[in-house]
Parts: C-alpha cells; structure tokens; sequence
C-alpha cells in the first residue's frame, strides 16, 4: 500500500509541479497514474521513491515512512525509471549481479530470478553484451529485471510501455496483473489513457500537479457522459484544469 498525504513540490521555489495532492493506493489492484506530459507524475514517483524530498507531506510505504524511515520504505519497493540509460559500459548480467548484491540477494536466489525474468521479457540471449549495445527496450527490460530482482511487495513504474515491443508490452502487463492478484501494490504512470484503460483497476488523473480525478474506471465511466468515450472524459477533465488555473492567474 501507498499512501500520499499532503504532498507538495516546486523546482527553484517556482512554480509547483506537484500541489498538495493525496493518494492512496492499495495492495491487490493496478493503479494507473494518467497525465498529459509535464503534469507532474515523474516527480511524484521521485518523491515516492524518496530520489526527491517533498517540499511538504509526507509519503507511507507499507506503514513505513520513505521520510522518516528511508531505509525500511525502500526495501519494500521495486522502481522502473523514466529513464533507462545508465551504466552504458556494464554488460547486462553485471548490472543485475551488482543490484542483486545491493539487495543482498542471494546468489542461487539471484540467478534463478535473472534466468526466469529474462526468459519471460526474451532478453536471455543480451545479457552478456554491454548495456550501450541495447536498443531502448532492451535497456527498459533490463531496467525491469534488476526492479524485481528483490521481489519487492510493491512495484513502481514509470511510463513503463515506452519502447517495448508489442510481445514484452504484452508480457510485463501479464505480470502486473499477476503481481497484483497476489495481493501486491503495482502502481504505474502513463500518459496513454489506451494503457489505463486496458489494464488498471483504479486511476488517478494528474494535470499541472493537481489531481483532478482518482477512483475506479468505472466510476470514471459513470461520471462521463452516457455517449462520452474515455477520452473526451479525459480531455475534458485535464481542459477544465487549465481554464481553472488561467482564471486563477488573470
Ligand atoms: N529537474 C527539474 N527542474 C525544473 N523543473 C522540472 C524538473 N523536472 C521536472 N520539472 C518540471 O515539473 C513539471 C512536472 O514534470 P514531470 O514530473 O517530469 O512531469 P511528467 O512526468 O508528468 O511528464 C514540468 O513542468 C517540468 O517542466
Ligand atoms: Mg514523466
């Protein structure tokens, strides 16, 4: 379980990408985090996975604080970043070994979950190479395999579709779902609301660091129009947003 509470943050004590928002997400269900660009998931995730300190608020991981207790919080959580270029020169099994050594995995431990979670994202056969030889999605899966190589409770992903192929999309939402139904936290951002609408139970909508909607899809569908799809909702919902807030500056 997540919960947010009161959560606020400003870059250069500007303008806030993230205005006091709460949240809670609950463990059993995929939770979907929807936005247009710049609306301010990454920097909730950062500030979920304590990368950033919020500016207020707190944030609470299995009843472990990631601000009070930083250390018990992070071990519950498994993270897929935005961005997965990082340590071009390591070759693939080095990466994993050295998060696993992080982790304190242990190595017979390590080795079965590698050779299991590679079989499943078809990344076997790279795992030798160097990471700068990856394509996009091969750095994306193995950003996948080194986030769970912990098996941790809760899962969190940001934008974690971006660059993989239609078979690994496939795959990794089949384990979504599995971790989920076994009674875990996947908690996920995007900004295809097509995503969301596949594969999430509850969602949130954030736009400009405020959310505008969060709840089950289908109270989502209940509040939009008989003859409104999903997305006219969305569009709606996030449009509504900025007239708010241009009214709120003029
Ligand atoms: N490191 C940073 N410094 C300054 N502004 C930032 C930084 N990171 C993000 N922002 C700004 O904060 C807002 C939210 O960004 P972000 O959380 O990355 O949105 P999203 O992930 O939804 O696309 C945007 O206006 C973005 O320009
Ligand atoms: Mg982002």
């Amino acid at each position: 379980m997540i919960e947010i509470q009161g959560v606020s943050k400003s870059y250069h004590g500007d303008v806030k990408a993230v205005d006091n928002i709460d949240l809670s997400i609950d463990a059993g269900r995929i939770f979907g985090f929807l936005g247009p660009n710049g609306a301010g998931k990454t920097t909730t995730i950062k500030m979920i996975t304590g990368i950033l300190s919020p500016d207020s608020g707190d944030i609470v991981l299995n009843g472990k604080s990631i601000i009070k207790d930083p250390f018990a919080a992070k071990s519950c959580f498994g993270l897929v970043p935005d961005d997965p270029n990082i340590f071009p020169r390591l070759r693939g099994v080095e990466y994993l070994r050295f998060l696993g050594d992080v982790y304190k995995v242990p190595s017979d431990i390590r080795a079965e979950r590698i050779k299991k979670l590679a079989s499943r994202l078809a990344l076997t056969d790279a795992l030798g190479d160097r990471i700068q030889s990856y394509s996009h999605g091969m750095r994306q899966k193995l950003m996948i395999i080194g986030a769970l190589i912990h098996d941790p409770d809760i899962w969190i992903l940001d934008e974690p579709m971006t660059g993989l192929d239609p078979q690994s999309s496939y795959e990794l939402k089949t384990m979504m779902r599995e971790h989920a139904d076994a009674g875990n936290t996947v908690f996920f951002s995007t900004h295809v609301l097509e995503v969301a609408e596949r594969i999430c139970d509850e969602l949130a909508i954030i736009d400009r660091g405020h959310i505008r909607f969060s709840g089950t899809l289908a109270e989502m569908r209940e509040l939009s129009r008989a003859d409104d799809s999903l997305e006219a909702m969305f569009l709606r919902l996030v449009s509504e947003g900025s007239a708010a807030s241009e009214e709120g500056q003029a």
